[in-house]
C-alpha cells in the first residue's frame, strides 16, 4: 500500500506566493499595455494637430504677406555669437505688433526653482489667436536677414517645438531666467532671436531691471532690450540669463528660433521635450 502524501503548509504558500507572483505580472503587463495605447493615442492626437496647425501656417503666410525691409540693417557683424539690431522693425509693422502681444491675455505661468519664473504664450496659442505674429515669424524677409548675419541660410524651427514662436512675459516681481544655454536639439545650428515689445520699468533709461545678460566673447555684458530692438544669436555657444523684474516693471520679448536643418535625432527630439516640460508642462512629452 502507497502512503498517502499529505501536502505540507509551507508547499501551500509556496504555492500561494507563486499565485501571487503570476497575478502581479499579469497586472503589470496590462498596465504597461494600457499606457503605451494612451501614449500611442495622444501622440496620434497631437499628429492630427500638427497637420491643421501646419495647414493654418501655410493659409497665414498666403494671406498676410509682410515687407519688413530689413536690407537698411546691412549685415551686423556675428562673431561673437550674438548681435543686437536697434529699431528693427519699420514703425508700422512693430505697432501692429505691438497692440496684438499687449493685446493677449492667455500665458501660462511656470515657476522653475532657481532656473525661471515667468509667464510663456506657446507658438500653438499664437497659431490660433496671433496670426499676425506668426506671418512675422515665418516672412521670407526676416529668415533671409538671420541668413545674411549668420552666413548660413536658416528656416524657422518645427511646429511640434513649443518654443519655436513663444511670447514671454515678466510682469510679476522676481521675474526672471537662470544663467543657461538654448540647448540645440537639431542636426543643423539654431539660432535665437529675441524682439523686445515691452520694456519698462526703473532701471537704466526707463527700462525695467530684467536685464538680458550674457557671456561671450570672454565677457560678461549686460544687453539692454529697448522696444523694437532684435537680439539675435546661437543659444548653444552664448550662456544667458535675465536678472529679476522689480515690483511695478514690465517686460514682454517675443522669442523666435531658426535653424539651418531642422531635423532631429531620436535622442534630440526626446530632450527638446523634456525641456519644453519646463515651460509648457508635461503635455510637452507628446509634442
Ligand atoms: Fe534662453
Amino acid at each position: 500500500m502507497q502512503p498517502v502524501t499529505q501536502p505540507t503548509s509551507s508547499g501551500g504558500s509556496e504555492g500561494a506566493g507563486a499565485q501571487g507572483h503570476a497575478v502581479l505580472a499579469e497586472l503589470g503587463a496590462v498596465a504597461v499595455v494600457v499606457a503605451a495605447g494612451a501614449f500611442g493615442l495622444a501622440r496620434r492626437r497631437r499628429a492630427r494637430l500638427y497637420r491643421l496647425h501646419a495647414d493654418k501656417v501655410a493659409n497665414i503666410k498666403r494671406r498676410h504677406p509682410l515687407e519688413l525691409r530689413l536690407e537698411r540693417h546691412g549685415v551686423p557683424g556675428f562673431d561673437g555669437a550674438l548681435v543686437k539690431v536697434p529699431d528693427f522693425l519699420p514703425a508700422g509693422v512693430f505697432a501692429r505688433l505691438h497692440s496684438d502681444i499687449v493685446g493677449l491675455g492667455t500665458s501660462e505661468r511656470a515657476y522653475v526653482p532657481v532656473m525661471r519664473r515667468g509667464a510663456t504664450a506657446s507658438y500653438e496659442s499664437l497659431i490660433t489667436e496671433l496670426p499676425g505674429v506668426v506671418a512675422y515669424y515665418h516672412s521670407a524677409d526676416l529668415m533671409r536677414f538671420i541668413s545674411r548675419v549668420v552666413r548660413d541660410p536658416v528656416e524657422p524651427t518645427p511646429i511640434n517645438d513649443q518654443s519655436s514662436l513663444s511670447i514671454l512675459h515678466y510682469d510679476k516681481p522676481l521675474d526672471h531666467i537662470g544663467w543657461h544655454f538654448d540647448h540645440n536639439f537639431y542636426r543643423g545650428r539654431h539660432f535665437t532671436a529675441l524682439l523686445t515689445i515691452v520694456n519698462q520699468g526703473s532701471g537704466e533709461n526707463g527700462l525695467s531691471h530684467a536685464v538680458l545678460t550674457a557671456n561671450f566673447g570672454g565677457r560678461i555684458v549686460a544687453v539692454p532690450t529697448e522696444p523694437n530692438s532684435l537680439v539675435l544669436f546661437e543659444g548653444a555657444k552664448v550662456r544667458h540669463k535675465v536678472t529679476p523684474l522689480h515690483e511695478g516693471e514690465h517686460r514682454v520679448v517675443l522669442s523666435m528660433t531658426c535653424c539651418t536643418d531642422p531635423r532631429a535625432r531620436l535622442w534630440q527630439g526626446l530632450a527638446r521635450r523634456v525641456k519644453d516640460t519646463a515651460y509648457y508642462g508635461v503635455r510637452a512629452l507628446w509634442t
